[in-house]
């Protein structure tokens, strides 16, 4: 089933029927199965650092969320973490931070190298809106893939959640042209629910996925925040779309539908509104990858994006009954590095 229309997106959106949303579920299952298979893809991510040079009106890292004690991990703590996510099996780290310049491009090149060369995982980047030199930097050090989200395809609610900074205009669609360009596999997504936000601007938001074709697309439920300015009162508009499970499920079966060969991610996000079911429901609905934290326990607390995110504490427990809970439902842990389909046939048609 290649491409929806719009019309159609927006069709699929508004749809309540539970019998139609069935019949979605099953078309999203059926065309990740034929295109990256039944594995799950494990990736260990690793939060490197809460320090935030921004102000986005969602996130609890924000810099002026002056409640929250700042953490950078040293270099030996995250190569632990590292080694951590290769003794479980994974196959990839991904080193995630707020925006901070504290993180400077020679210390991060270095990591990278240290990482690749000891443990041969692949790297995966999302550390924000940084520099075209540092980000060929990484790329050259070994860095696989990056990942940065668009947030929101609405240009003025994209601006109205995210104050710039002085220095410089935020483009993320050229900063994820230029990481393409620059052969990282390249990751993007969107938030559902954000306040302000209609079905008509997930519509886009879908549209916009299917026109950049990214090789690995994150996307999770808008989850409010009361120490920053969208975690207030939430004024209800008219045409608000829903941050709830079922439209995150069916964003994630219409993502699937038109980036079909994408590594697709069941969030944290999503399961922090689902505790019980919400890993299962993502992989059912799409989704082929998670993303198990394996930062030092003692940090996880302070890495608060929102409340209420799973998997503060633990790492083994959680791993070893993630494991299961993949087998019950007929699905494999994956193997080796889970390098995106879409990026290997991108590869294999330019040559
Ligand atoms: N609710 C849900 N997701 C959030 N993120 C940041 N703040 C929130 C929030 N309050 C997401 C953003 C960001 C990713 C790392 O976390 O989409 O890209």
């Amino acid at each position: 089933m290649a491409g929806l229309s719009r019309a159609e997106v927006l069709k699929w959106l508004c749809t309540e029927d539970e019998e139609a949303l069935c019949e979605l579920r099953e078309r999203a299952d059926a065309e990740r199965r034929r295109r990256v298979g039944d594995q799950v893809h494990l990736r260990g991510l690793i939060e490197i650092s809460n320090h935030c040079v921004r102000s986005c009106h969602y996130c609890g890292l924000r810099g002026p969320n002056h409640g929250l004690k700042r953490y950078r991990l040293t270099r030996e703590q995250v190569l632990q973490s590292a080694r951590l996510a290769l003794s479980l099996g994974y196959g990839t780290v991904v080193i995630q931070s707020g925006e901070d310049p504290g993180l400077t491009s020679d210390w991060v090149t270095e990591l990278i190298e240290t990482i690749r060369r000891q443990t041969r995982l692949a790297v995966t980047l999302s550390l924000g809106e940084r520099s075209d030199e540092e980000l060929a930097a990484w790329r050259y050090a070994g860095a696989d893939r990056y990942l940065l989200r668009f947030e929101t395809s609405r240009r003025d609610l994209y601006e109205r959640i995210h104050p710039p900074l002085a220095s410089t205009p935020s483009d993320r669609i050229r900063l994820l042209r230029r990481l393409r360009e620059l052969g990282y596999e390249m990751g993007t997504g969107m938030m559902i629910g954000i306040p302000g936000q209609t079905l008509e601007d997930l519509t886009d938001d879908i549209m916009l996925l299917a026109e950049l074709d990214p090789d690995m697309i994150g996307l999770g439920p808008f989850v409010p925040h009361p120490d920053t300015p969208l975690g207030k009162v939430v004024p209800v508009t008219s045409g608000q779309a829903p941050n709830s499970e079922n439209m995150v499920l069916k964003v994630l079966a219409l993502v699937r539908l038109v980036c079909p060969m994408s590594n697709i991610p069941a969030t944290t996000a999503l399961a922090s509104i689902d505790p019980e079911g919400g890993y299962e429901a993502g992989l059912r609905w799409g989704a082929n990858v998670i993303m198990p934290n394996v930062s030092p326990a003692e940090v996880r607390k302070f890495y608060q994006i929102y409340p209420g995110k799973v998997c503060v504490t633990e790492t083994i427990e959680f791993h070893e009954r993630l494991v299961r809970r993949i087998q019950e439902m007929g699905r494999s842990v994956g193997v080796g590095r889970g390098d995106s389909a879409a990026y290997l046939a991108r590869q294999k048609g330019a040559v």
